[in-house]
Order: structure tokens, then sequence, then C-alpha cells
């Protein structure tokens, strides 16, 4: 399109006192889609009547299900109340596209809404500023926050996953080790079951119902047998398990192949007069596993394949070398480490990153602040990708 013919950005009204708080309820319901809403992003909404009082108030629960803003309207009208001339509140722009359902600035014009607060603007190009623009457009007051409000920054980095794969084309991917107090992942013998406690292996277990797929390498799915499942239950259907390969060395026993659900082996092409491949292609195949050739497995490369999946998130748990190849390659977003109140020392014992590393300082990617959290005797830390949140400013228009 002609630039001169795109419309102009819409602008922001003010934001009243008691809005914010509003928005911080907001939310709080949509962290409640957690294990639910992906694809699709995670949203609260609360809905006030024409004099204030708050009536109504709903979150996204699975994709394909009713939206925030449909939820919280249906629960306002289920406790007999009156919407028309009221406010909705909700922690991201509402969608004006068909999907799986209708357009949410449909259910609210329809409802009768005066009055829509978000927390940010949607970047999915489908919307990307056209919902407030039709509310706007058809007389309804539209205000969402300034990008530099602290409330974004925590609306953002909650619904991280579903911004990075609208903004990069790729699955938002996360860095997943377990170490000792002193940075080692295993043993100088190799051994690393367990390092961390039971609740610190609990808490890795939410990280998989955050995520659609983990990977590991060969080197780890050789040492340790995984089965790298969901075991909670607070997520439904298999999580994708992958291993990069490019020798095919899994073991066509291993226990992610007798456990239920789908394994993705990518591998390289091989070296050239290697007549045992094709066999060890066909053994994989045959116990279930999917396997794929790539002309090399390196992070960019698995990524862009992903991607072509429609995969969304992506949970890298090692070991060393491939966690090593992702962060160097900074094809990463977010780092989530257990580190747990134990010793292993040795100098042959490994660190969470291996492969070259980086030889310059200023090359290194910068980290956000941790946010840390006691879980049983072990400290879990996740930061983002310094770049990582910045890209999801922009794109939120900060
Ligand atoms: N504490 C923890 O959180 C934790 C987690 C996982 C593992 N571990 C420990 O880590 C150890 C295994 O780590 P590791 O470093 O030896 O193995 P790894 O990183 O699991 O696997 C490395 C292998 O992956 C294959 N690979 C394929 N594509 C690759 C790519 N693009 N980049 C890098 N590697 C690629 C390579 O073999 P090919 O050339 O044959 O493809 C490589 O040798 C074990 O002792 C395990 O117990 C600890």
């Amino acid at each position: 399109m002609d630039p001169a013919q795109c419309p102009a950005p819409p602008k922001s009204g003010p934001i009243r006192d008691g809005d914010r708080q509003r928005l911080a309820r907001c939310l709080e319901l949509a962290l409640n889609g957690r294990f639910g809403a992906a694809p699709n992003p995670m949203v609260g909404a609360l809905v006030c009547d024409a004099r204030g009082r708050q009536v109504g108030e709903g979150f996204h629960r699975e994709a394909g299900g009713p939206h925030a803003e449909v939820e919280a309207l249906a629960s306002a009208r289920s406790a007999g109340a009156e919407v028309a001339g009221g406010s909705v509140f909700v922690s991201l722009e509402p969608c004006c596209f068909h999907g799986k359902t209708p357009p949410c600035t449909a259910a609210l014009l329809n409802a009768g809404i005066e009055r829509v607060v978000a927390i940010h603007r949607d970047p999915n190009p489908r919307v990307a500023g056209g919902g407030f623009r039709q509310l706007q457009e058809a007389g309804v007051e539209v205000a969402w926050l300034a990008a530099d409000d602290p409330l974004v920054s925590r609306a953002l980095q909650a619904n991280w996953r579903f911004l990075v794969q609208q903004i990069a084309q790729r699955p938002a991917v996360t860095l997943k080790w377990a170490m000792s107090l002193d940075g080692r992942i295993a043993t100088s013998t190799g051994e690393s079951q367990w390092i961390s406690s039971p609740e610190g292996r609990s808490w890795a277990l939410e990280l998989r119902d955050e995520h659609d797929a983990i990977l590991v390498g060969s080197g780890t799915a050789l040492a340790d047998d995984p089965r790298l499942t969901r075991r909670s239950g607070r997520r439904k259907g298999a999580i994708l398990r992958i291993v990069l390969d490019r020798r095919l060395r899994l073991r066509p026993t291993a226990r992610m192949l007798t456990e239920k659900g789908p394994v993705l082996v990518y591998t390289g092409p091989g070296t050239p007069g290697d007549s045992t491949r094709d066999a060890r292609t066909a053994t994989l195949r045959a116990a279930g596993a999917e396997v794929i050739q790539l002309e090399d497995p390196s992070p960019a490369t698995v990524l862009r394949h992903l991607h072509g999946r429609g995969i969304q998130s992506l949970l890298i748990e090692g070991g060393a070398e491939v966690l090593g190849a992702f962060a160097t390659n900074h094809a990463f977003d977010r780092v989530a480490v257990c580190c747990a109140a134990r010793l292993i020392g040795g100098a042959q014992a490994p660190g969470p990153l291996g492969g070259r590393g980086f030889e310059i300082l200023e090359q290194t990617p910068r980290l956000t602040p941790f946010s840390s959290e006691i879980r049983g005797p072990d400290m879990v830390l996740t930061s983002f990708r310094d770049r990582c949140l910045r890209d999801l400013y922009e794109s939120v228009g900060g």
C-alpha cells in the first residue's frame, strides 16, 4: 500500500484515576490462561457499568474458546447487570477480525460499551491498532497505557511467547538448565540426575507445560535417556519432543520413543558412503520417530523449520553443547535456571554452555535483571535477553 494511503495510527484518549488498578486486575485474570491460551495470548478483561461499578470479569481460557472481553460481558449479563453505556478494561487491544471466534470489537459495540481501556496494542498484523481504530471510528472512547508504564512491561513479559512468534516469525525460545551453585550441570563423570531437588524439578515440569516443544541434543538423549514428557495434567496434549542428532545415534529403544507423544529427530545430510544411515533412519522411524534431514541442524535452520510447523514456543533442556550453540547464535529469548543448593566442583565437570562460547565480552548477550523464586532448597532464576524485551516494546509502539 502507498504509505500516503495508510491510515494514521490511532491516538490514545486520557488514562483516568483508577484505570491502572483495573488494568492490573485484567493482567492477573489473564495469567489464569497460562497453560490453556496458547497459541493465543493470555488476556483478561473486566466490565464496569455506566456508573463505574465493576459488574463482570473473565479471561481467555483456551484457543478456540471465547475471548476475555466476551467472557467478561457474559459474566456481567449472567449477574443481571446492565452493560450498555459502561466501560471495558482489557489487558490487550481487542481483536477486529474473524478468527475461530467473531471479532471482539463487534461484541463491544453490540453491547453498547462507551469506553475501552487496554494495557497495550496487539502487534499481530491482523490487529496492530486496527481494533482501537475501529472502536474510535464507532464513537467509543479508547485509551491505552504509554509504553514505558511498568504494567506494559509486565504484560509483555507475560505474553512473550505469543509476541516473539508474531514479531520474529520463529518460536520463542527458553534455554533451561539445572546447575549446582558452582555452575556445573553434571559431575566430571557425567552424572546429572538429579542435581536439583524435587521442588526444583516440579518447577521444570511447569516450564514444559508452558511450551509447545522441548529439545535436547543427542548427547543428553544418550547419556540420560530422558522421557521429556508433560506430567502435571495442567496442559492438554503431548509436547513435541525433539532431538538434534546429526549422526542418528538415538537408540530406537530410547524411553522417549516408548512414551506416548510425538518425537522429531533433526539430522544432517550425513557423510557420503555411510551405508548404515538409511538403516538407522528406518529403524528410528519404525520405533515411532519422525526423522527430518536438514542441510544442517543449526539453531537458525531448526527454528525456521519449527516455525513452519506452527510451533510457538520451544524449551531447550540441554545439554551443554546444544545450549551453547543456541546461546552463541543469540537464538534464544529467555533463560530459566534452577540453581541447586549443592556444590559439584572439578575442572572437568561441565558448565551449562559448551562449544566455543564468546571470546569478546562486548559480544555477549545482555540479560534483563533476574526474577527469582525459592523452590524447596533451590533457587530458580529467569531472565530475558535484553534485545528480546526491547523488540517487544518496539512492537507495541515503545
Ligand atoms: N543439568 C542439566 O540441566 C542438564 C540438562 C541436560 C543434559 N545435562 C548433561 O549434559 C550432558 C550432555 O551434554 P552434551 O553437551 O554432551 O550433549 P548435548 O548438548 O545434549 O548433545 C550434543 C550433541 O548434539 C548434536 N547436535 C546436533 N546438532 C547440533 C547443534 N546444532 N549444535 C550442537 N550440537 C548438535 C551433536 O552430535 P551429532 O554431531 O552427532 O549430531 C552433539 O555432539 C550429560 O552429562 C547430561 O546429563 C545436564
